[in-house]
């Protein structure tokens, strides 16, 4: 068979998979629209229309005879998108935004169109290859050893899952009373509501070390001293955070590393969105220990500029991944034959059949180079830090504590949870600003205060500037 075999004549072939008028009318419609929503500065902010409203708007879409792509198109683009909202906005400074680049994006499309399955190297060569350059470049930014390496997963929840797994296994494979035993997790309250959701799909217990601040090596070691010895027993890992999701704190790494070492425990570092501050000279030194860990999260799709969804696992003996998440069967047995040895990213985390989502990424890198990189994530911790001049130079608000990273927290003074709340629905609904609240505890007193984290480098000293005189 070569490619200029006869395929099956038009007639024959399936109308959806066929060559015609409205494919190409569609695909122009599909680049146009591209071209046009990543060359704007200021797309639309959107808002959230209920349910029922969408059912009366758009009507029914799956029907047997289709609806066409143009009034589907159309559909999307005049209701179904502007009921969205557009993350990169940059005045979008709530949770953890995105700001894919231009280039990231462009080549998402070419990812979806070049259709290349990226579980195994057979399949998926020189794409896995691509990726695992941009890989490189991460692995070298925690400053793990030789023979670190990592995968792309599909966001920092699955990267921790496929890192506690690997944990887990590492641990019951010690002994052979762990095999009956369920695992402990210890981590600080800062760690984010995926580690607590994780241990649950492993049916693990965590333990929470209460601090308002950083988790350092004293907290760990008093509360592994205080843990009953079938606990101690049971103790399978430690997850610290770099770059914690509500305030971008970052834990004594260094120090938490001396103690899991010490413990023989396997030590997971957090860094899903305080990552890519790793990329920024200004920052590194605050993740001094990083190196030391066992495995890391990093999110591209967070602070890195990848489009969703793209997390990253990094462990520093990825032959124990492989040993825990490789996948043996007949159907599989082919990937493994010396002629199509190679590295299979589904050998690494938990999920097989995989898109490429690394290769935006990698794409905007190469275009890029890693120097534009450095200078869009400095731009989001000075971001923080003009905020945090503005906040303190304002009467009617107040910083909470100090910037971290590109976290900002602050008070509106004498506001409720309500007044933050209502705050927010009316600049939302206006289209003007995204800025969610959270709470914060100082000395065990948890109180509603307001937070921005910086991730689009287009946001402006205006912008926030604006923001913050919406709160008089
Ligand atoms: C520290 C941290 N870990 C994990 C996650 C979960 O990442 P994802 O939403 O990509 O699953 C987040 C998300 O904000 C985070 O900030």
């Amino acid at each position: 068979m070569t490619d200029t075999d006869p395929r099956p004549a038009p007639e024959t072939q399936s109308p959806m998979h066929n060559i015609d008028i409205d494919m190409v009318d569609m695909s122009f419609d599909v680049i146009k629209f591209a071209i046009d929503r990543i060359t704007r500065t200021n797309p639309p902010l959107g808002f959230p229309k209920r349910e029922e409203e969408l059912e009366t708007l758009v009507g029914e879409t799956i029907t047997p005879k289709g609806i066409g792509g143009e009034k589907a198109f159309q559909l999307f683009r005049d209701v179904l998108l502007k009921s969205s909202i557009s993350i990169d906005h940059p005045r979008h400074l709530a949770f953890v935004s995105g700001s894919p680049t231009r280039a990231s994006i462009m080549f998402d499309l070419v990812t979806a169109a070049s259709s290349i399955h990226g579980a195994y190297w057979m399949e998926g060569a020189g794409g896995i290859f691509a990726e695992n350059e941009a890989m490189k470049w991460l692995v070298k930014l925690t400053g793990m050893p030789t023979g670190a390496f990592g995968v792309f997963t599909p966001g920092g929840t699955e990267a921790n899952l496929s890192a506690m797994v690997v944990a887990r296994e590492s641990w019951r494979s010690r002994e052979e009373s762990n095999v009956a035993a369920r695992g402990l997790v210890i981590t600080s309250d800062g760690a984010h509501s995926s580690v607590k959701a994780m241990a649950k799909v492993i049916d693990a217990d965590v333990m929470y070390v209460p601090t308002e601040e950083r988790f350092e090596g004293s907290h760990l070691s008093r509360a592994i001293s205080d843990l009953s010895d079938a606990d101690r027993r049971r103790l399978f890992a430690v997850i610290a955070t770099a770059g914690t999701t509500n305030a971008g704190i970052i834990d004594d790494l260094d120090a938490l590393a001396a103690v899991c070492e010490k413990e023989s425990v396997w030590f997971h570092v957090d860094a899903a969105y305080g990552g890519g501050a790793l990329a920024a000279p200004s920052a590194r030194h605050l993740f001094k220990g990083i190196g030391r860990a066992d495995s890391v999260t990093i999110d591209p799709h967070k602070w890195l500029f990848a489009p969703f969804d793209c997390g990253a696992i990094i462990y520093k003996r990825p032959e124990l991944a492989e040993a825990a998440h490789s996948q043996h069967s007949a159907y599989l047995d082919i990937f493994f034959k010396p002629e199509t040895r190679g590295f299979n990213p589904s050998d690494f985390q938990i999920q097989l059949t995989r898109r490429l989502r690394g290769l935006p990424f990698w794409f905007s890198l190469a275009m890029h180079g890693t120097d534009r990189y450095a200078q869009a994530v400095e731009r989001g911790i000075e971001l923080a830090q003009i905020a945090g001049r503005l906040i303190t130079a304002a009467d009617h608000v107040e910083l909470v504590r100090e910037p971290s990273l590109s976290c900002v927290l602050y008070r509106r003074i004498g506001w409720t949870a309500d007044d933050y709340a209502n705050w927010m629905f009316d600049n939302h609904k206006k289209g003007f600003c995204l800025v969610a609240p959270t709470m914060w505890k100082t000395n065990g007193d948890a109180e509603p205060v307001s937070r921005f984290c910086f991730i689009n480098p287009d946001t402006t000293e205006k912008d926030i500037a604006d923001i913050l005189e919406t709160m008089k």
